[in-house]
C-alpha cells in the first residue's frame, strides 16, 4: 500500500510527478533504500519547475529535508502537540521506527481522533483486489469467491458456506431457505441489531422478543423455554458483542422441540465454545463483513449450513431463485445476495490474518481490562469459563447514579475518542414493542448505562490507556 506513496531517491522529478498524479495526495515520501530522508509536495514540485529545473533532474536535489515526522514510539501527548502545531500545513504525515525507516502514513484525521473501528487491512487486500481489476473480474464471478467460501469453510468444521452480500441477507437466507413463513414465530433475543428482527418480519413470520442475561447479555435459556409454543420454528441465537451464547442448552430445546437453531455469529467470528468455533453448532449461521466488523469486506456476509439440502436452496435463493442447470428459468423469486469478487477478493486476504486479527482483539479487551477492572461501578460482559469471547466492541456498563451515556459520550469527543451507545433494545422501539413478551426486561437500563469502547485491531496500547484513563477521571469526577 505504501508503494504508492514513496520514491526512490536517485528517481527524476518526472518519475515523481507521475506517481504523485497517481496517488492523489498531493505527497511523495523520498526513500535511501527503506530509510525516509525527504518529502516532496506537488507545490515544490511546481515552484523548482517554474525556477527552471530540468525535470530528469534527480528528486533528491530539489526535496524538503526538514520534514514532520512522526516515531512509532511517541506517547499520544507528543502526537497532539506536533499536530497542533503544523496540522494546518501537513496533509499527510510519515510514520517511522526507530531506525529511521518509514513504515507507515497516516491523517491528521486518524492520528488525533481515535475512531471506534477502523478495519485491518495492512495484508494482501490491495494486491488482491488490484488483480480482480486487472484480470476484468470484479462481479460476483471469479476465483475469490470460490477461495473466500473453501477457506471459510475449513475453519468452520467443513460446514457449507455461500458468500453473500451482507449479514442481514444472511439473516433473510436462513429464514427463507428453512421454510420460516407466515404467522411462524422465530424467538429471537430483545438485546441485538434490528436486522434480526427485521429478517423475520420480511416473511411475515412473527418475531418473539425474549429477555437475556443480566450479566452475559445473551439470550436466556430460561426466557426461551417460557416463550415457546406450537408454533414456535427456529430460534436466532446472537453471540453478542462476540460472546457464545449458552449452545449446549440451546441444542438441547431445539432438539427437543424440533426447531431450528440459527446462530448470528455477526459480531462472533472466531469466538469458541467449548473450543468449538461458534457458527459450527446450528442448523444454520451467518456471519457479517461490514466495515466494523473483526473480518471485513467492506460490505459482506456468509451463510454456513449443517445440511447440505438447505445450503443448496440458499444457494438457488441468492441467485434470483435460477436454476443452476437451466439459465433465466427461475423456481422461486429469489434475490440477488451474492458477493462480489472484489469483496471476495479483500475477504481472502482477511481470512490469511485471521489468528493474527483474532488475537489483537482478544488483547484489547484483555489491556483495557486491566485498566479498568478496579473501579467496581465498571461491570464487564460476563463470559462462561468454557467460551472465548473475540470481543467485536469491548462494552460496559456503568452502574453510577450521575452516569448517562449521552453526555459522557460528549466528554469523550472533546477529548478526541469515539465511542457508542448500546443497541436499543427492540422493545424499547416503537415498530418493534408489540412483538415483546414482558413489560420490563433486565436491557431497560442498557442504553443510558451501556458504552462500547473503540476495539479495533490496530489500536495502540497508549491509546487504550488513554482511552482507559479517561473513563476513570470521568467517573471520578461524577462521583
Ligand atoms: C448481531 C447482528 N446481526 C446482523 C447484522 C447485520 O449485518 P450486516 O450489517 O452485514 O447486514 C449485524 C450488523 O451489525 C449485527 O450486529
Amino acid at each position: 500500500m505504501l508503494n504508492k506513496f514513496i520514491i526512490q531517491k536517485n528517481k527524476s522529478i518526472k518519475d515523481a510527478m507521475i506517481k504523485i498524479e497517481k496517488n492523489g495526495l498531493g505527497t511523495l515520501f523520498v526513500l535511501n533504500n527503506k530509510k525516509l530522508i525527504g518529502v516532496v509536495t506537488d507545490g515544490d514540485i511546481r515552484r523548482v519547475i517554474i525556477s527552471g529545473k530540468k525535470i530528469d533532474e534527480k528528486i533528491d536535489k530539489v526535496m524538503n529535508k526538514n520534514f514532520i515526522k512522526i516515531k512509532d514510539n511517541f506517547s499520544r501527548n507528543k502526537i497532539l502537540e506536533i499536530i497542533s502545531k503544523y496540522g494546518h500545513k501537513v496533509r499527510i504525515y510519515p510514520i517511522l521506527n526507530k531506525s529511521g525507516n518509514l513504515i507507515d502514513i497516516s491523517t491528521k484525521e486518524r492520528l488525533t481522533i481515535i475512531p471506534v473501528y477502523s478495519p485491518y487491512l495492512q495484508g494482501n487486500e490491495a494486491r488482491y483486489l488490484s488483480e480482480c481489476i486487472s484480470t476484468n473480474w470484479i462481479s460476483s464471478r471469479g476465483g475469490y469467491v470460490n477461495k473466500f467460501e473453501n477457506h471459510f469453510s475449513l475453519l468452520h468444521n467443513g460446514r457449507k458456506s455461500l458468500a453473500i452480500s451482507s449479514g442481514t441477507a444472511g439473516l433473510h437466507l436462513a429464514i427463507k431457505s428453512l421454510g420460516i413463513k407466515e404467522s411462524d414465530e422465530v424467538i429471537i433475543p430483545n438485546f441485538t441489531f434490528a436486522a434480526v428482527i427485521n429478517s423475520i418480519l420480511y416473511e411475515r413470520a412473527k418475531p418473539v422478543i425474549v429477555d437475556v442475561d443480566k450479566k452475559k447479555w445473551t439470550i436466556d435459556i430460561n426466557e426461551i423455554k417460557k416463550n415457546i409454543t406450537k408454533k414456535t420454528k427456529a430460534i436466532i441465537a446472537v453471540h453478542l458483542y462476540g460472546n457464545p451464547c449458552d449452545l449446549d442448552n440451546l441444542k438441547k430445546i431445539c432438539k427437543k422441540n424440533k426447531i431450528f437453531l440459527i446462530e448470528d455469529c455477526a459480531e462472533a467470528i472466531g469466538s469458541k465454545y467449548k473450543n468449538k468455533l461458534v457458527g459450527t453448532f446450528g442448523d444454520c449461521a451467518i456471519f457479517s463483513f461490514f466495515a466494523n466488523k473483526t473480518i471485513s469486506t467492506g460490505e459482506g456476509g456468509m451463510i454456513v449450513f449443517k445440511e447440505k439440502k438447505y445450503f443448496n436452496r440458499a444457494k438457488m435463493l441468492r441467485d434470483h431463485g435460477m436454476q443452476d442447470t437451466k439459465k433465466y428459468y427461475h423456481n422461486e423469486v429469489g434475490f440477488n445476495y451474492r458477493m462480489t469478487n472484489l469483496q471476495a477478493a479483500i475477504g481472502v486476504a482477511q481470512l490469511e490474518k485471521f489468528n493474527e486479527i483474532i488475537k489483537k482483539k482478544i488483547d484489547v479487551f484483555q489491556n483495557y481490562h486491566n485498566y479498568l477492572k478496579k473501579d467496581l461501578s465498571i461491570k464487564f460482559q460476563k463470559n462462561e469459563k468454557f467460551s472465548i469471547n473475540t470481543y467485536w466492541a469491548v462494552g460496559l456498563i456503568i452502574n453510577s447514579k450521575k452516569f448517562f451515556y449521552k453526555k459522557v459520550e460528549r466528554f469523550f469527543r472533546n477529548k478526541g475518542i469515539e465511542v457508542r451507545n448500546f443497541f436499543y433494545p427492540l422493545n424499547s422501539q416503537k415498530i418493534y414493542r408489540k412483538f415483546s413478551t414482558k413489560q420490563k426486561y433486565n436491557t431497560d437500563q442498557f442504553v443510558v448505562k451501556g458504552i462500547t469502547l473503540p476495539t479495533f485491531p490496530s489500536i495502540k496500547k497508549d491509546e487504550i490507556s488513554f482511552i482507559a484513563k479517561t473513563l476513570l477521571n470521568y467517573l471520578k469526577k461524577i462521583r
